[in-house]
């Protein structure tokens, strides 16, 4: 595969950046002037009132005499605890993340006869269309499984009878095929990026009927097909956490965005891939694996707490990381005192980790968990309440099920496909007005002056 050569040299693109430098610069104070809600927040931090939804509800705080107050976080799928589903999952020892996109994408809990159905259906739906995996998949390569995956799903219009359709019967179709051929998607990315990338050989497995969707991954991503079933379970839970998080968060907002201008399934979910690929959302969970290993070279004990509390400040004022100041896997837009996603994954982390070669990254997260909310606090001179969220220790679950980490963000997409179908079906049934907010010019206006006197 040939790379697009630069026909730019570096003297061109310094003074291309200059000139964007000094005509895009607009005065901090403009924002406050004109009353703009910077990341559609209000002063309190809470969002801006978008939409009214009846998928999922996503708590974090209550408002008391007009004051935001931090409680523990509570993620609710269709008027169901998170916590209660995962509870049931693992008292009863089966699967889960079927029933959830069930829940989300139709309302209710299933009867153990719709989920047979729908389980059943969705097997039938796995496979991709005969020549996709050459002509898509096969053909230029992607360093990045994410952007691999949005380009596919942007593919699979053409493969698509009644790609435009906006009618209920037609977006559900193309909703539940997407749900069941991610899993595939993903893989195959994956399996191309080794051959062309790492050099390493490459495995497309047969599909096995009647797989559940964390069964399907393990058995793709493993040369021999092989996995055991609490790992499948284990990888189903992450599943099930990921599935869905409310309207507001930045790829599900995308969704309905696109969605509500009228365009095709496969583009909103394609922008919904876009977004939560970025470090600030989805992307996180590989951002903390990187930590990780930025924190280990920099810090030989990493018991002693000084030590990585010093290199958290490092990481913080951009002198240490990835240069972005962010503490991955810490802070949330809702969440103040939890995340019952990271309180659920947390504790499968510990429970797989202690006393094995994972020991020390789970015992080091736990440090960075305890130390991050204070030293954010101190530097940068806020109140709010910090804590771990999702991503925090996804990415050690993921490391001890020996996913690699190109796929920590799919695995999420695959997840989160179904609350982006919920929320398409929504918008397209309840929106009905294109979104469009407003943005004030403060430029000043200027004369045309012809090119012969510039
Ligand atoms: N590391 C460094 N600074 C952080 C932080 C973190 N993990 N979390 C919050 N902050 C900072 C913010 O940058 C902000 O500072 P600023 O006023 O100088 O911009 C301040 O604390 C308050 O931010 P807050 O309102 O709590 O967060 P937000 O809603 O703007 O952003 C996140 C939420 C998730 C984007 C933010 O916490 C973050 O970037 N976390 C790290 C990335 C991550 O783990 N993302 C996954 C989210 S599930």
């Amino acid at each position: 595969m040939s790379i697009i050569e630069s026909k730019f040299t570096s003297e061109d693109i310094k003074s291309f950046s200059e000139t964007i430098r000094k005509n895009y610069y607009i005065a901090p104070q403009n924002f406050d002037k004109y009353n703009v809600k910077r990341g559609l927040r209000n002063a309190d931090g809470t969002g801006v009132m978008a939409g009214v939804t009846r998928i999922c509800s996503v708590e974090g705080y209550y408002i008391q005499d007009g004051e935001k107050t931090p409680k523990e976080g509570h993620l609710i799928y269709r008027g169901v605890e998170l916590t209660d589903i995962v509870e049931a999952c693992l008292k009863e020892n089966r699967f889960g993340f079927e029933e959830v996109v069930w829940l989300l994408l139709f309302g209710t809990l299933p009867t153990a006869a719709q989920l047979e159905f729908f389980n059943n259906t969705l097997s039938s739906c796995r496979e991709l269309p005969s020549d996709f995996i050459e002509d898509m998949i096969m053909k230029a390569p992607s360093n990045d499984i994410m952007n691999k995956m949005a380009r596919c799903v942007l593919a699979l219009y053409s493969y698509d009878e009644n790609p435009d359709g906006l009618t209920l019967d037609n977006v559900t179709r193309q909703c539940i095929n997407l749900v069941a051929q991610l899993p595939a998607v993903m893989s195959y990315a994956y399996q191309v990026k080794r051959r062309q990338f790492y050099h390493k050989s490459m495995y497309i497995h047969p599909l096995m009927p009647g797989y559940t969707t964390a069964q399907t991954i393990l058995r793709s991503i493993r040369s021999d097909k092989k996995f055991t079933d609490e790992e499948a379970k284990l990888l189903d839970l992450c599943l099930i956490c990921h599935a869905e998080h409310g309207g507001g968060n930045n790829s599900t907002f995308t969704t309905r965005v696109l969605t509500s201008s009228g365009t095709d399934t496969y583009s909103a979910i394609s922008g919904g891939i876009g977004s939560l690929k970025g470090p600030r959302h989805g992307g996180a969970n590989l951002k903390v694996a990187q930590m990780l290993e930025y924190i280990k070279q920099d810090v030989p004990d990493t018991k002693d707490e000084g030590a990585v509390a010093d290199e958290l400040v490092k990481i913080l004022s951009k002198e240490a990381g990835d240069g972005s100041g962010l503490i991955y896997g810490m802070g949330h837009a809702v969440y103040t005192l939890s995340d019952p996603r990271a309180k659920i994954l947390k504790a499968k982390a510990k429970e797989f980790a202690m006393g094995t070669e994972y020991e020390d990254d789970y015992l080091l997260l736990e440090t960075i968990e305890r130390l991050t909310p204070q030293i954010i606090m101190e530097r940068k001179g806020i109140s709010k309440a910090i804590c771990a969220n999702v991503d925090l220790y996804s990415g050690l679950i993921y490391k001890i099920l020996r996913v690699p980490t190109d796929l920590y963000t799919p695995i999420f997409t695959v997840a989160r496909v179904a609350g982006w179908s919920a929320h398409r079906i929504e918008e397209i049934m309840t929106g009905g007005r294109i979104m469009r907010p407003a943005y004030k010019n403060v430029n000043s206006k200027k004369n045309y002056v012809p090119i012969s006197e510039r």
